[in-house]
C-alpha cells in the first residue's frame, strides 16, 4: 500500500518537497500511522500545523457539522462561522489588534502585512532579519533570507533589506524615516530555532516606534501557544502593530491570519486586498474549535511545562553526546544543533517510530502537538539516544 502511494506521488506530484519514506494515512493525538498501520510519535506536528493533536474529535465534529450546513461563503457576505472565529480571535490576540484579514496560508498572511505596511505608511522599505523565513510567494520570499529559496526567482520585490540577527548597530542604522515596517520572527524557526537575546526584540520595537515604522511579528510557527505563551513576542513584552499567523490555527486546514490595529487595516480600500477562500466557513469552524480546545485543555500551559521537560531531556542528552553542540528553544519549539548533518539521524529515528524535522543542515527541530505528554517525550528521548549512539559509533575512527 505504502509503495503504491509513493509510486503515484513520485510519478505525478511536484518534486519540490524533500520527502521522507513514509506514507501517513491516519493520526490521533501525538501519533500518526502509515499505510501498513505502523505507529509514529509525530515530533514534526505536521510541520507545526497540528497544535491540538491529530484529528481532534472536537475539531472533526466542528468540520463535519459546518460542512453539512454551508461550505462556501465569500467575504462579500456575512457569515456566522466567520463572526464566531473573529470573536474568539479577539479574546486571544494582544489588546489593540482587533482587525483581521483571513487568508489561506502563512505566506498570504505575510503578503497582507507587507501591503498594509506600505499602504498605511506611504513608505516602501521593509526591514527583515537575516535567517528569517516568511514563505515563498513573491512578497514573503523577498523578506525570506536564505538565497537557496531566492536565487532562481529574481528579481524579487524591491526595497527589502536584511539586518544581521541580533546586531543592534545595523538595526539602528537601517531602521529609519523611510522604513515602512520591521518584519521578524520572534524565534527563527526554519533557520535553526534561534532565540534572540533579551534586548533584541524590544530594541526593534523602540527603533520602529522612533522612526514611525510598523512592527510586524511573524508568529506563523511560534504562535498559538507553541512557545508556552499565546504569542512568542509576549516573552519579550513586545506588542507589534501586526501579527501574522498560520499553520495550526485550523488544526491543519489551510489558513492565514493577519491581525492588525484598526487604523492600519482601515487604510485598505474596498477591493484592494481580498481572496476568494479567505474566511471560508468550514475553516473558520475548525479554527474556532481549535481555539476552544487550546484554551479548555490548557495546552499553552502544557507547552510551557512539557516543553521545559523536553528541553531538559535534550540537555541531558547533550551531556552524554558531544556531537550535540547546543540545545535551544522555548516551550515546544525546540532545536538541537549537532556537529554534523542531521539527516541520517532523522532517517534512523523514523525507522524507530519517531518523526522529526530538520532546520537547515545541522539542526534537529521539534514541533510536536501541544498535547504531548512527558511519557511520550521519554519515548522520543530513548529513540534519540539510540540514534545518537549509533551515529557516534559510526563516526569513531576505525
Ligand atoms: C515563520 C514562518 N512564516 C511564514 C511561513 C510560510 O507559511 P506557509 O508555508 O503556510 O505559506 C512559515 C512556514 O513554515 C513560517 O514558519
Amino acid at each position: 500500500m505504502s509503495m503504491e502511494i509513493r509510486q503515484i506521488e513520485d510519478a505525478h506530484y511536484v518534486k519540490s518537497y524533500a520527502r521522507k519514506p513514509i506514507s501517513i494515512v491516519r493520526g490521533s493525538g501525538v501519533l500518526v500511522y502509515d499505510a501498513e498501520g505502523r505507529e509514529y510519535v509525530d515530533c514534526s506536528g505536521g510541520y507545526g500545523t497540528c497544535i491540538v493533536g491529530h484529528a481532534h474529535p472536537r475539531v472533526a465534529q466542528a468540520i463535519s457539522t459546518q460542512s453539512k450546513r454551508l461550505i462556501s461563503c465569500h467575504g462579500s457576505t456575512f457569515n456566522d462561522a466567520r463572526a464566531e472565529l473573529l470573536s474568539k480571535l479577539l479574546e486571544i490576540t494582544p489588546k489593540g489588534l482587533n482587525r483581521f484579514f483571513l487568508s489561506n496560508s502563512g505566506a498570504e498572511a505575510v503578503e497582507c502585512a507587507i501591503k498594509l505596511a506600505r499602504k498605511a505608511t506611504g513608505r516602501r522599505k521593509i526591514v527583515a532579519i537575516r535567517g528569517g523565513y516568511h514563505g515563498k510567494t513573491y512578497g514573503a520570499l523577498s523578506a525570506t533570507w536564505d538565497s537557496k529559496y531566492r536565487k532562481n526567482f529574481e528579481p524579487l520585490v524591491p526595497e527589502f533589506q536584511h539586518i544581521p540577527f541580533g546586531n543592534a548597530e545595523a538595526a539602528k542604522e537601517m531602521i529609519a524615516a523611510d522604513t515602512a515596517a520591521v518584519l521578524f520572527e520572534p524565534i527563527q524557526g526554519e533557520s535553526g530555532v534561534r532565540v534572540p537575546e533579551r534586548d533584541w526584540l524590544p530594541l526593534l520595537q523602540d527603533l520602529a516606534q522612533e522612526s514611525g515604522a510598523l512592527l510586524i511579528s511573524d508568529e506563523i510557527q511560534s504562535g498559538f501557544g507553541r512557545t508556552g505563551k499565546m504569542f512568542a513576542c509576549q516573552h519579550w513584552e513586545v506588542t507589534p502593530d501586526i501579527i501574522c499567523m498560520g499553520k495550526g490555527i485550523a488544526s491543519g486546514l489551510p489558513i492565514g491570519i493577519t491581525a492588525s490595529i484598526d487604523e492600519l487595516a482601515e487604510t485598505l480600500a474596498v477591493g484592494e486586498h481580498t481572496t476568494t477562500f479567505g474566511g471560508n466557513p468550514v475553516v473558520c469552524a475548525a479554527a474556532s474549535a481549535t481555539i476552544e480546545v487550546l484554551l479548555e485543555e490548557g495546552l499553552v500551559e502544557n507547552a510551557a511545562c512539557v516543553g521545559g521537560y523536553m528541553k531538559a531531556q535534550l540537555l541531558s542528552l547533550q551531556k552524554e553526546f558531544s556531537i550535540i553542540r547546543e540545545v535551544r528553544g522555548l516551550g515546544l519549539m525546540l532545536g538541537a544543533e549537532l556537529r554534523f548533518d542531521v539527516h541520517a539521524i532523522i532517517q534512523a529515528a523514523l525507522e524507530k517510530g519517531v518523526l522529526m524535522l530538520d532546520a537547515g543542515r545541522n539542526v534537529l527541530r521539534f514541533l510536536p502537538p501541544l498535547c504531548i505528554r512527558e511519557s511520550e517525550v521519554d519515548e522520543v528521548t530513548q529513540v534519540l539516544r539510540y540514534t545518537l549512539e549509533k551515529e557516534e559509533l559510526a563516526r569513531l575512527p576505525s
